[in-house]
């Protein structure tokens, strides 16, 4: 266990040396939670000693706790086999039998898949193969990239934050890059045009064909988006909004990109959300939990005819030097096996019923719990000062403070994230957790929803 005196050396150095790609100030260092000494199965234990049940499962990669023993089991094998990457980058036995594995439990004809190492790559990866594919298909013309705003987060190159709707990562880096488009994401709680269901007949996803139109068919590379806009704060598409998507880029020869770097690998119910949402993706961006939460990598799944264009028109290039480790991959197999054999699928289900029928009864009983939204073990509790007009709280920030202290208490990391959309928890909760485990979660938001009523209103 960390000492006390560590414990403030530590501090210290992150103060003085650590920069966070995550936008947290100094101050942030030395809150419990801060920093972490380890963490074991559904628990983070700080430098503190805080032993911590975690929600939010670092966005969803560890979706079997951390250190899960089949995992951490599969890992050491191969890596007692193959340490490292390998001699000129040639891929080994794990990542072909995981390429293998992707195909069979994706949705329709996706088939060949790119490994990279982060989410990002992948990405990426799509927005170039997009490109270079039209460029082989002779219609080079097609470049343009057309995503979803606000939230819809694909990453932090400077490609993929033109790719994304958050202003507060966009803006310190304009100039942006050329050849990016943007069109409203779908929130039926805060609808962006201020229409609802079912009068507005799937509008925001109708508005994608004139946003096509307008920029000429002809231009046009690929639609990015996610499933559920996890970046906005956990917000699921309305029914049938997804297949509309699918529907207007077939018809115009646009690619769909599906990124699932959260929500694929089972954590929505299903293997991958796409075909939740009954559509298959040209592309599919898989990444976090690909390696059981274990390290870097992801993979650009692409269908039959994308892989068949790419082959026949020559080399690909976006390869990386750890993209591809194949001890990752054996992780990521086990992780997989172990969803198979103790069928997580259906868990994740019944994970979504529990806390939709809870949290719904807390939201009709609570002035402060504005909507509740989930997708799996995806889940989100919008919290806003009056229900009626749906205003966000005077300072977001200060509340999210408090979310975390309240959690605390109930010794759970709770995360109220992106102040800049309101109050949102948000929560990946480990496709393993256990009956006793989601009461001890429910019962830290219901107090947290409690001491807010008393505290803001
Ligand atoms: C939906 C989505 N896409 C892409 C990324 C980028 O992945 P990475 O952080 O591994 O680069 C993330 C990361 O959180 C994500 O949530």
């Amino acid at each position: 266990m960390t000492s006390r005196q560590e414990a403030e050396e530590l501090v210290t150095l992150a103060r003085e040396y650590y920069v966070s790609g995550f936008g947290r100030d100094s101050g942030f260092y030395g809150k419990p939670g801060s920093i972490i000494e380890t963490a074991d199965g559904h628990y983070a234990i700080d430098i503190y000693g805080n032993r911590l049940f975690d929600t939010e499962t670092c966005a969803s990669a560890c979706y079997l706790g951390f250190g899960h023993p089949e995992v951490m089991e599969a890992l050491k094998t191969e890596m007692a086999r193959m340490p490292s990457t390998t001699p000129l980058f040639v891929p080994t036995a794990p990542l072909l039998r995981l390429g293998e594995k992707l195909a069979s439990i994706s949705p329709g004809d996706l088939k060949y898949s790119l490994f990279s190492a982060n989410g990002t790559d992948a990405t990426e990866g799509a927005l170039k193969i997009a490109r270079q594919y039209w460029k082989a298909l002779g219609k080079g013309g097609k470049y343009k990239v057309l995503h979803r705003v606000p939230g819809d987060y694909h990453g932090m190159s400077l490609a993929m934050i033109s790719a994304s709707g958050h202003t507060f990562r966009r803006s310190p880096y304009e100039p942006l890059m050329a050849g990016f488009v943007s069109f409203n994401a779908p929130h039926c709680y805060r609808c962006p045009v201020e229409k609802s269901l079912p009068d507005c007949q799937l509008f925001c996803a109708r508005e994608l064909e004139t946003v096509i139109r307008f920029e000429d068919p002809d231009t046009i590379a690929c639609v990015i988006t996610e499933n559920t806009n996890t970046g906005l704060g956990i917000v699921p598409p309305p029914s049938g909004y997804m297949r509309t998507i699918r529907d207007i880029c077939t018809k115009y020869g646009v690619l769909l990109i599906a990124d699932e770097i959260i929500t694929g690998v089972a954590k929505s119910g299903y293997w991958f959300e796409s075909e939740k949402h009954g559509i298959v993706p040209d592309m599919l961006c898989i990444g976090k939990s690909i390696s059981a939460g274990c390290g870097a990598l992801a993979v650009t799944h692409v269908s039959e005819q994308v892989g068949r264009v790419l082959a026949e028109s020559g080399n690909l290039h976006h390869g990386f030097t750890y993209g591809g480790l194949g001890y990752l991959a054996a992780a990521g197999l086990a992780g997989i096996a172990y969803i198979e054999n103790h069928d997580l699928l259906s868990r994740a289900q019944e994970i979504e019923g529990i806390m939709r029928a809870r949290l719904g009864t807390l939201a009709s009983q609570s002035p402060v719990v504005g909507d509740v939204r989930m997708t799996g073990t995806i889940q989100g509790v919008e919290l806003v000062s009056d229900k009626t007009t749906k205003s966000r709280f005077a300072d977001p920030r200060e509340v999210a403070a408090f979310v975390s202290e309240v959690g605390r208490e109930h010794e759970v990391l709770l995360n109220c994230q992106f102040p800049q959309y309101g109050n949102i928890i948000t929560m990946y909760l480990p496709l393993t957790i256990t009956d006793a485990e989601l009461d001890l979660v429910y019962h830290s938001i219901e107090d947290v929803v409690q001491r807010i009523e008393q505290r803001y209103l």
